[in-house]
C-alpha cells in the first residue's frame, strides 16, 4: 500500500496501472467496517483502490464537532493495509485548498435546503468543493459511497451528473452492527448504555416501512417513542428519491404496499447523548 500527500504524486497510479480502472472512496478517517465495505465492494468489482483521508473542514458547520471528530490516522492505515487497499491519499488542508482555485458551482435543487442540508446549513457546499477537488486529482473510474449517509449520495450524485458525466457513482448498503446500528465513526462517542438505545433507530425505521397502509401513524408513532427514549428527534420522515420530496398524509396513504423500487425512503436524524446520528432505508 503506498500513501501519498500530494496530489502531484496520484497521476503515477495512471501511468503505472494503464490497464487498470481505478475505484476511489474518499473518507475523513476514523475508519469502521462501514468503510472497508466500500473498500470490499470496489476490490469485488475488480478496482485498483485508492482510499482519501481528509477531514474536510469546510463541511463542518460547528466548530466543536470538527474539534471532536476523531483522528486515528495510524489505526486507519493499518486498517486499510490489512484490507489490501492499493494507495492512500492524505492532503494537508493547503494541498485541498489553495488560494488560487475558485469554487465549484453544483446545483442541488432543493437538496441543499432540506433534511441534513437545513439541519446543517453549508455543509453540502463543503461536501461538494471537497468531493469535487478529490475526483480531479484522483481521476477514478468509480467511486463508492456508503448509504448511510443518503443525502450526501444524492448530492454527490448530482455533482456526478453536472460534471464528471463518464464516471460510475456506486452507493453500497449501510453496514450495521448485529444490532441493526448503523455503523458510524460518530457510534465511538455513546456510552454502553448510550449504544444499545440507539439500536432502537433502526427498530423505528423497519417498523415504518413494515406498515406501508399505516405509514403516517407509525412515523408518529415512532417519533414518540424514540422521544421518550432520550432522542432529540431533528426528523423521521418518509420522502422521495431523488431530491427528497417530504410525503405528505395524503400522499403517505396511497402508499399502500412497500414498492421495493428503492424510490422512497424513511429517514432519521437525532441526537442521544449530545451524539447527533442520522440513518434512513430505501424501499
Ligand atoms: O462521508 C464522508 O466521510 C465525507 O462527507 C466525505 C465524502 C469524505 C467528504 O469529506
Amino acid at each position: 500500500m503506498k500513501v501519498f500527500t500530494l496530489a502531484t504524486e496520484l497521476p503515477s497510479i495512471h501511468i503505472k496501472n494503464p490497464n487498470r480502472k481505478i475505484a476511489f472512496i474518499a473518507t475523513m478517517g476514523a475508519l469502521h467496517e462501514g468503510h472497508l465495505s466500500l473498500v470490499e465492494a470496489a476490490q469485488q468489482d475488480g478496482y485498483l483502490t485508492v482510499v482519501s483521508i481528509f477531514i474536510n473542514p469546510l463541511q463542518f458547520n460547528n466548530s466543536s464537532d470538527l474539534e471532536k471528530y476523531p483522528r486515528t490516522l495510524a489505526l486507519d492505515l493499518a486498517l486499510l493495509e490489512a484490507q489490501g487497499v492499493d494507495f492512500v491519499f492524505t492532503p494537508t488542508n493547503e494541498e485541498m485548498y489553495p488560494s488560487t482555485t475558485a469554487d465549484v458551482v453544483v446545483d442541488l435543487g432543493p437538496l441543499d435546503s432540506r433534511f441534513e442540508g437545513a439541519c446543517r446549513p453549508g455543509h453540502f457546499h463543503g461536501v461538494v468543493q471537497v468531493v469535487y477537488r478529490l475526483f480531479n486529482y484522483v481521476q477514478p473510474h468509480v467511486v463508492y459511497f456508503g448509504e448511510k449517509d443518503l443525502q450526501q449520495c444524492l448530492v454527490i450524485e448530482q455533482l456526478v451528473v453536472q460534471h464528471f458525466p463518464d464516471l460510475q457513482m456506486r452507493r453500497v448498503v449501510t453496514k450495521r452492527e448485529a444490532s441493526g446500528l448503523a455503523m458510524s465513526s460518530r457510534n465511538m462517542r455513546l456510552s454502553d448504555k448510550g449504544l444499545e438505545t440507539a439500536a432502537a433507530i433502526y427498530k423505528s425505521l423497519t417498523a415504518v416501512v413494515a406498515n406501508p397502509t399505516q405509514m403516517g401513524v407509525t412515523l408518529a408513532i415512532e417519533k414518540q417513542n424514540l422521544t421518550s427514549m432520550g432522542f432529540d428527534v431533528e426528523y423521521l420522515s418518509c420522502v422521495m428519491l431523488p431530491f427528497m420530496d417530504e410525503l405528505d398524509n395524503q400522499q403517505l396513504q396511497l402508499l399502500t404496499q412497500v414498492t421495493k423500487s428503492r424510490q422512497y425512503a424513511v429517514v432519521f436524524a437525532g441526537s442521544l447523548e449530545g451524539v447527533r446520528l442520522i440513518d434512513n432505508l430505501v424501499f
